[in-house]
């Protein structure tokens, strides 16, 4: 007779937990959480098998229609019999209460332990309901509206059986050419890791085991948008002091955070695979930082430490990730077959196996997965959360903060909302699909508002569409751009007709939500296909041109910032993308978003980014006749298109009277800082006030400025309010090549303004 598994768990790892408490001197035991749950993680792991240990450090992708008929023969076959034998500890992929409830039944009462599984998926902005892509997110710099974006998402994934996502993306990157720049927070440390935690706590909530909770995952730990040339799976060279002091905070902020896994990437660090790399994941992540949480690798990049040359086979590999502190092995399948033999022979001890182990078990205690096994398979809940019409709201306010202005010369937007005739071009303008962007794995296709949906809900104008010009013909989602016909210029005409008899044109044009994301590197960030010449021809008849951008890199335009009155940078806004666009393109919310990575003037200048080194010859030396040998290019300026933090509003803000509280600090001491901000225009409007700083003079060379605090602040028209910052040690130090944390005695430059090359200037001294 088969007894409920289940049972057997709970009886025998309560008995033992009971027993080892029993031992304790009463003063010894805290009855907090986190001691109850390692004592039962303890006494769990003592009643399991070297092969079911091992089992919890296998994940496996969903891999048939688990409601329909078991799988005979095949890789499905041997994944379903590895669940059943208590194999699998994890799965990704798998959606719906009814997917879940039946994966979950089959570990629960088929496998010796019934230890329950962790259900991963990737819920990168959004699960059916989706908000903008995390860069467009990250423009709003609001922290509030971020960790609430990741709260819809995990109330509607948690609804459909999912309690895990491998979100947030907290890797920096400098370089637009690189497709999943649209994933993270952008180029910015600072930024980066105040986006990270709020993700984190959005996703993770105040208690993992609530049903609306799910255990977030920061990724991919680490350096990974550092990939040479922005090319995807790239190798990544950068110095101790990047790593440090760009590529780890965020990290270190998530973790700070309480985030509850980590996974690591597909680069290597210093000749290392970030796998197999123990500098990384035992050294600094568990040792340094104390991460208890547990550490998931990237998608068969156990396996690819043989492919990048850093193991000679399979057993190999799987030897080098554990012992570098790879948890659990995601579908490479090699921890399963590989381990067991390792420990045998000795070449790993046990306990390295515990430690993975018991840290996969605490956060499935922590999901309250042991209370439950099926507590996110709710059916009822599933059919009232997900695409839930509140949904809509919280996502729509999420696609509004994300849009910046990038020009606005003579006042052309917003539109006027009667009397006009309004052409609205392009093949974007009317995509429902574009928007979702290349992460959206359980949402429905053509499901987003287009633009021209929201145009269509203000009807006192003339709106008449024209696609003009395809972004593609064919499928992007898997086929290289290269293989896609985008030259077809025959519809050029019928947009060139319509533009003629308008009052103001509204040009849709960018990239499809498939052409950024995981291995959709471009080499070229001009407007893809013939978009450029269709701005241009339309530009012939009609210079009243709004150009509303989708996108999600930093595109150069350098003809349209020259030519065009008005750009909108609207990236890709998820499922309410055009009624966001239409509300702000109508002046129904005033733009507030702030670039969150530099647009550059050409590729050519990638990477280019604010916080950059001074050079030892940052300037031209006009006294000296060789003009030409200072850090330049001879072809364009070195200032970037739009700088990081820039973004305009339909009113303007006037900052003045920046004071120190004094000139000379102790170094212990905090400096506290002032700035007056006035709305000078006719409109309410929100404003990011940046602070930044510059150490002049450190033992490592440092920025020429680093951002060190913002604030969002709302004023009505003629309205002024003081905003204050303080600098505090944290902030005033930085990483040494040891990757220890220092402050130097020296002379700061100060910064505030609403962009990181505008800005009030003043200055402090540190004793
Ligand atoms: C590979 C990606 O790099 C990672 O971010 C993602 O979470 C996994 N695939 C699972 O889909």
């Amino acid at each position: 007779m088969k007894i409920k598994s289940k049972l057997i768990i709970y009886i025998i790892v309560t008995i033992m937990f009971m027993a080892c408490t029993d031992n304790h001197n009463e003063n010894t035991i805290t009855h907090s959480n986190v001691n109850l749950i390692n004592e039962k993680v303890d006494s769990l792991i003592k009643i399991m098998t070297l092969k079911e240990k091992i089992g919890q450090m296998n994940q496996y992708n969903g891999f048939w229609d688990v409601t329909g008929p078991v799988p005979n023969g095949g890789d499905a076959q041997k994944k379903y019999e590895h669940l059943k034998n208590g194999l699998v500890g994890s799965m990704l992929t798998v959606r719906g209460t009814k997917a879940v409830r039946a994966v979950q039944k089959i570990v629960v009462e088929e496998s010796r332990l019934g230890i329950p599984l962790i259900i991963g998926f990737d819920v990168i902005h959004g699960y059916k309901t989706l908000s903008p892509i995390p860069l467009a997110e990250a423009a709003s710099w609001d922290l509030e509206a971020i960790k609430k974006s990741a709260q819809v998402a995990a109330a509607e994934a948690s609804a459909s059986g999912i309690n895990w996502t491998f979100a947030p993306m907290v890797d920096i990157s400098r370089d637009a050419r690189w497709g999943r720049v649209m994933e993270g927070s952008g180029e910015d440390p600072f930024l980066g890791s105040k986006i990270a935690a709020a993700r984190v706590k959005g996703f993770q909530g105040d208690d993992l085991s609530a049903v609306n909770t799910i255990a977030a995952c920061a990724k991919h730990f680490a350096a990974y948008g550092f990939s040479e040339a922005g090319k995807e799976y790239n190798t990544v060279d950068i110095g101790s002091s990047t790593l440090h002091n760009i590529a780890l905070p965020p990290f270190k902020a998530a973790v700070d955070a309480n985030v509850k896994t980590l996974m690591n990437a597909f680069n290597e660090y210093d000749g290392v695979p970030a796998t197999g790399n123990k500098y990384l994941l035992r050294d600094i992540l568990k040792d340094k930082w104390n991460f208890k949480g547990f550490v998931i690798s990237d998608w068969a990049s156990i396996k690819e430490l043989v492919v990048w040359g850093y193991a000679k086979d399979n057993k190999d590999a799987a030897k080098m990730a554990a012992l570098a502190g790879s948890d659990m092995d995601m579908e490479s399948h090699i921890y399963i077959s590989e381990l067991e033999q390792l420990v045998k022979d000795g070449v790993i001890s046990e306990t390295i196996i515990d430690d993975a182990v018991s840290r996969i078990l605490t956060v499935k205690f922590e999901l309250g997965l042991f209370d439950d096994p099926y507590r996110y398979c709710d059916e009822t809940r599933e059919k009232e959360i997900v695409n839930n019409p509140k949904h809509l709201d919280a996502v729509l306010d999420m696609a509004k903060k994300s849009i910046v202005l990038l020009k606005n010369e003579n006042q052309l937007l917003p539109l006027k909302k009667e009397g006009q005739n309004i052409a609205l071009i392009g093949a974007l303008a009317n995509e429902k699909n574009s928007p979702l962007g290349s992460w959206r794995i359980a949402s429905k296709d053509n499901t987003a508002v287009s633009v021209l949906e929201g145009m269509q809900n203000y009807k006192n104008n003339n709106l008449v569409y024209k696609k003009g010009a395809n972004v593609f013909i064919g499928d992007v989602q898997f086929v290289n751009e290269i293989e896609i016909n985008t030259t077809d210029k025959s519809e050029f005409k019928d947009a060139i007709t319509v533009a003629k008899k308008a009052d103001v044109v509204v040009m849709v044009l960018g990239e499809h939500g498939f052409q950024s994301g995981e291995a959709r590197s471009r080499t070229n960030i001009d407007l893809p296909g013939v978009q450029q010449e269709l701005l241009e021809a339309v530009y012939k008849v009609n210079k009243n041109i709004v150009l509303v951008l989708n996108n999600g890199r930093p595109l150069s335009i350098n003809w349209a910032d020259k030519h065009i009155p008005a750009i909108l940078e609207t990236w890709q806004l998820g499922t309410q993308a055009g009624n966001a666009v239409a509300q702000v393109l109508y002046g129904d919310y005033n733009p507030s978003g702030k670039l969150p990575m530099t647009f550059p003037r050409n590729v050519g200048q990638i990477p280019i980014y604010y916080n950059h080194k001074n050079t030892g010859r940052p300037v031209k030396d006009e006294g000296n006749p060789n003009l030409v040998f200072w850090s330049h290019y001879s072809d364009v300026e070195n200032t970037p298109l739009y700088p990081f933090g820039y973004g305009l509003s339909y009113t303007t803000f006037e900052y003045d009277n920046l004071i120190l509280n004094k000139k000379v600090f102790d170094i212990d001491e905090d400096v506290h800082i002032s700035v007056n901000i006035t709305n000078a225009g006719k409109v309410a409007g929100k404003e990011v006030a940046q602070l930044y700083i510059r150490d002049l003079v450190a033992s490592i060379t440092r920025p020429v400025k680093e951002l060190k605090g913002f604030e969002l602040i709302e004023l009505q028209a003629g309205e002024t309010k003081t905003v204050h910052f303080i600098l505090n040690k944290d902030r005033l130090g930085f990483y040494n090549n040891q990757g220890e944390f220092i402050i130097e005695p020296g002379d700061f430059d100060v910064f505030v303004g609403g962009r990181s090359d505008k800005t009030l200037n003043t200055h402090f001294e540190l004793k």
